[in-house]
């Protein structure tokens, strides 16, 4: 049994990898390894020779178990110690200029947006990407059966049997932030709220996703007049041109009453899109004034406040002013594309520092 013993601890100890710690343990203590053998000669013995041998047969079974244990840990240590030194990086290493990234025009444009708003006195909200329906339609004065949810092509989250949870969809648009911050702030308020939203579109002014910014200004005296003056101080602001032909459609919103859509003045001419020259129009925004539905909803008495909302196009006016023909191009991740139109990682735009220069 001593034999046994020391050639089997050896044999382990030297063990240099799992493969051969598992072809030892099988010769071992396996179902026909020597242990098992030698468990099997204890019916030939006397009582009391078994008495001896049957206790000392199970104390080199469980000695030969936990040296085979404590091998496999050792080994998977020295494992994982050879990775970790393998994959060492030094992180103090100097960067290399010839290699840098670039900021993507949307993040670069949102920037901007987010500058000139601030500059007004409104700040930046947040919500969730994935919203309850609730959320996104019926807050907003769009109940179940409204043509406005189809017209918005929305992307459903998968909903398992059985859960009752409230429906979830992508958010179609920056709106249900509205109701958010009016939930969070009250009135008065200013606020507004970059980021990305889905509907089930593509072409070459429309991507699946897309991103918005919602403005929301509510107060006891705001009226269409101040919405006009902020759209307009913006565009000129953002275009950083004296003045940019704008038109305002009167429109329907299940949100504002009354609502209008504001277009600029573009040229697709020669595949490059310049702002303020040529006969076409691109759809930038849509506004309007909140309506009280929606105000209750958000919790604030309509008799009370009134206020004005807009949603605008970030990818639209990122277009514009950056001249991309193509809306998918922004997210195809060309890298050629990224370096052509890409910001340089620290040029932060400001009004004071010159918007894009
Ligand atoms: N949510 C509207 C859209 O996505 C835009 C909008 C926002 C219109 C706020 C009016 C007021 O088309």
């Amino acid at each position: 049994m001593d034999d046994l013993k020391s050639k089997y601890l050896t044999q382990i100890a030297d063990a240099a990898d799992e493969a051969l710690l598992e072809d030892i343990r099988i010769a071992a203590v396996g179902k026909k390894g020597e242990v098992a053998l030698k468990m099997r000669e204890l019916g030939k013995m006397t009582p009391q020779e078994r008495q001896v041998a049957g206790p000392a047969l199970n104390a080199l079974k469980d000695e030969i178990n936990s040296a085979l244990a404590a091998k496999k840990a050792a080994l998977a240590d020295a494992a994982l110690d050879a990775r970790l030194r393998s994959e060492w990086l030094d992180v103090t290493l100097p960067t290399r200029p010839q290699r840098h990234g670039t900021l993507h025009p949307i993040s670069q444009v949102s920037e901007e947006v987010t500058a000139i708003f601030a500059e007004m006195g409104f700040s930046v909200a947040e919500g969730p990407r994935i919203d309850t329906d609730w959320y996104n339609f019926d807050a907003l004065n769009i109940p179940g059966h409204h043509p406005a949810r189809a017209e918005m092509d929305t992307f459903y989250m998968h909903r398992a049997e059985g859960d009752n949870r409230p429906p979830h969809v992508l958010r179609t648009h920056t709106s249900p932030v509205q109701i958010r911050s009016m939930e969070a702030t009250g009135a008065p308020t200013r606020i507004i709220c970059p980021g990305g939203v889905y509907r089930a579109d593509y072409d070459q002014t429309h991507t699946p996703m897309f991103h918005q910014v919602e403005g929301l200004a509510i107060d006891k005296d705001i009226s269409m007049a101040n919405l006009k003056w902020v759209l307009e101080e913006f565009v000129k602001s953002y275009f950083e041109v004296d003045g940019v032909d704008l038109r305002f459609r009167a429109s329907h919103f299940p949100f504002t009453e009354p609502s209008a859509e504001v277009d600029i003045r573009c040229s697709w001419e020669g595949g490059t899109l310049k702002v303020g020259e040529g006969d076409d129009w691109l759809e930038i925004l849509g506004s309007g004034m909140v309506h009280p539905k929606v105000l209750e909803a958000g919790g604030i008495d309509p008799n009370e406040w009134q206020g004005f909302a807009f949603g605008m196009g970030i990818d639209r006016i990122a277009m514009l002013k950056y001249g991309v023909p193509d809306l998918r191009a922004f997210f195809d991740s060309d890298l050629r594309w990224l370096r052509h139109y890409g910001f340089a990682a620290l040029d932060v735009p400001t009004l004071h520092g010159g918007l894009s220069r």
